[in-house]
């Protein structure tokens, strides 16, 4: 499959029209471009028989990548909660298994098609333009689906890096993965990114779990309580299974 063409990029203007009909939706008004998109899929093997998810893949770049990373091997599933970009993204890309459905139904999406879990997760969400409920939904769904040596990769916006909402879902991600690692800024971005790598799930997130005992915790067997160095990096703790001590 050949390459994404810059060209093709800025004549497509889907991204901008679906930012002035949803702006807190599309959460940009540019797709994003190829040095970032290179970053953002390093994380997909290029030799192994894989699930990929990309969650909010809007006009496609980086579905499109990872279709070339993986050459027809493993299973890449797309979920785009917007119904007209879910359409075109069905209509171009007619090997992936794309669904309209909100990322926060990961778990759903899944089960439904006899997949436990991904082994890696890539996600164009915008975090910063979620309030902190929706932020943690996701991120909840996201755990559920990643297997425990799974990657969830993701990016971030260098100028909205500082507001509260980006560093609210900074904090909500390294509460959930033992390991986070920032990439380099991409400055030849528009705007300019930064990706985020996450590895290690620490816990499975059981939203009824009002309180918790290890007796009673509802482990998939790869699953561990979260570990007090996250429980403390986090401030919230309604979801999540800290240890009582
Ligand atoms: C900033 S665009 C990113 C598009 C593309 N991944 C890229 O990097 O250029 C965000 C995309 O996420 C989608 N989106 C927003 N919230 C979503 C949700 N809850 N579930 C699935 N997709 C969502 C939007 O419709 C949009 O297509």
């Amino acid at each position: 499959m050949s390459e994404h063409p810059s060209s093709t990029r800025c004549l497509d203007l889907s991204i901008p029209r679906e930012f002035l009909r949803a702006p807190m939706t599309t959460g940009a008004v540019a797709a994003s471009g190829r040095a970032l998109t290179r970053t953002a899929v390093a994380p997909v093997p290029t030799g192994a028989d894989v699930v990929v998810v990309e969650l909010g893949p809007g006009t496609g770049v980086m579905t499109r990548s990872i279709e070339e990373r993986l050459a027809g091997r493993g299973r890449q599933l797309a979920l785009e909660v917007n119904a007209r970009l879910a359409s075109s993204l069905f209509a171009r890309h007619p090997a992936v298994e794309v669904v309209q459905a909100d990322a926060a139904d990961l778990g759903t999406v899944l089960s439904e098609r006899g997949i436990a879990h991904a082994d890696v997760i890539v996600s164009g969400l915008p975090w910063a333009a979620f309030g902190p409920q929706q932020q943690e939904l996701l991120l909840d769904a996201v755990l559920t689906g990643l297997s425990s040596d799974g990657v969830f990769t993701t990016f971030a916006y260098v100028h909205s890096r500082w507001t509260p909402a980006a560093r609210r879902f900074r904090r909500e991600l390294e509460a959930r993965f033992d390991e986070v690692v920032v990439g380099r800024t991409v400055w030849r971005n528009l705007p300019p990114a930064l990706v985020y790598h996450a590895r290690r799930p620490v816990a499975v997130l059981e939203p009824s779990a009002a309180s918790w005992h290890p007796s009673s915790a509802p482990w998939s067997g790869r699953d561990q309580p979260m570990t007090r160095s996250a429980c403390r990096r986090s401030r919230t703790s309604s979801s999540r299974l800290c240890p009582s001590t």
